[in-house]
């Protein structure tokens, strides 16, 4: 099998009907989708992924609606975030009903939930009466996709479709909010920020960082990782700790010509950086270079969320 790359949303519908996974576009990175209430479909997203089951997917809805048909309880905080943000990169985690095969929340009795803000899966989802579980689009482990491309490359052999819905605007997966706790709780980094949500309901943890944690099965630190070795720091500093060797730099606006470089943005704009992110660590992981060499970039807004993929990327 070779996926086909197609813009027809009719094939996609047929074919996650059919219990299929189809490879679908996001405004934050391609996800890997079947039909979230049935557990045969789903199941075939963690074998094509290679994805440990104990890692549970994102259930994604066409409108806020459609979150009573699926959790127990939408407390206001919940509501209030999914108003504000929705759709957008914003997952909310909310008490499971049993509609939802215990496969999709590897057992918890939560579910992410979101709604995704692209055209296209958006006129998807509404032509299909269930929602979509659906991870990440790449090998459990290695850099999210933000075109049908970098989908093909991996696991283009294993899909039958994937529906192309061109770059992905944001590039960088959604941030995860735990709200069944009385204090809401960060648990991923993405495409909104910190600050964004406490502007909207107040004080929140952030519990990113965690090695083991049980409420964030995903947040492994070794994640995002190129095949190549990637060290962050100053640049200044790691060309001349890795002099000799081989180098590639990944630098946030400045250009380093004698070097195999990607620049993420050459105004320093963050968003911009985050929508490149990817697609850069791809470019430079299968360049010939033997070390790519990161540098932090500012570590505010979406900047923390770059960072904290560096970081992940890296370890
Ligand atoms: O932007 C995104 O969120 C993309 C697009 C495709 O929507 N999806 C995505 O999915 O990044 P994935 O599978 O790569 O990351 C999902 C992560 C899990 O690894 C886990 O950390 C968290 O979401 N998660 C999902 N359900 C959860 C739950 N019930 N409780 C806590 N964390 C959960
Ligand atoms: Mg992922």
């Amino acid at each position: 099998m070779s996926a086909t790359i197609s813009k027809n949303i009719g094939q996609a519908a047929t074919l996650l009907r059919d219990n299929e996974v189809v490879a679908i576009p996001t405004e934050t990175v391609y996800g890997l989708a079947a039909n979230a209430l049935n557990a045969d479909a789903v199941v075939k997203i963690f074998s094509i992924k290679n994805r440990p089951h104990f890692d549970p997917l994102i259930v994604h809805i066409s409108s806020i609606e459609k979150v009573k048909d699926l959790v127990i309880d939408f407390p206001e905080n919940a509501q209030i975030l999914a108003k504000k943000f929705w759709p957008g990169p914003l997952t909310l985690v909310l008490k499971k009903k049993d509609i939802i095969p215990d496969i999709v929340t590897s057992g918890l009795d939560t579910v992410g939930i979101r709604m995704p803000d692209h055209t296209i899966t958006n006129e998807l989802l509404h032509s299909l009466d269930f929602p979509l579980a659906a991870p990440s689009a790449n090998p459990f482990g290695y850099i999210s996709p933000t075109s049908a491309e970098h989908v093909l490359k991996q696991l283009g052999e294993k899909i039958p479709m994937i529906l192309d819905g061109g770059n992905c605007q944001i590039g960088l997966e959604s941030t995860i909010v735990d709200c069944t706790k009385d204090i809401p709780v960060i648990l991923r980094l993405g495409g909104i920020t910190e600050e964004q949500i406490t502007a909207c309901i107040g004080e929140v943890e952030v519990m990113t960082t965690s090695t083991s944690n049980p409420q964030a099965p995903g947040m492994m630190i070794s994640h995002y990782s190129p095949h190549k070795k990637i060290v962050v720091g100053v640049i200044k500093n790691l060309l001349s700790k890795h002099s000799g060797k081989k180098l590639a730099i990944l630098s946030f606006e400045d250009e380093y010509s004698h070097y195999r470089n990607y620049i993420l943005s050459e105004k320093a704009d963050l968003s911009e950086a985050a929508k490149n992110l990817f697609a850069a660590l791809r470019e430079l992981d299968t360049s010939d270079a033997e070390i790519i060499l990161a540098e932090w970039v500012p570590n505010v807004g979406v900047g923390k969320a770059i960072n904290d993929k560096l970081r992940r990327a890296s370890s």
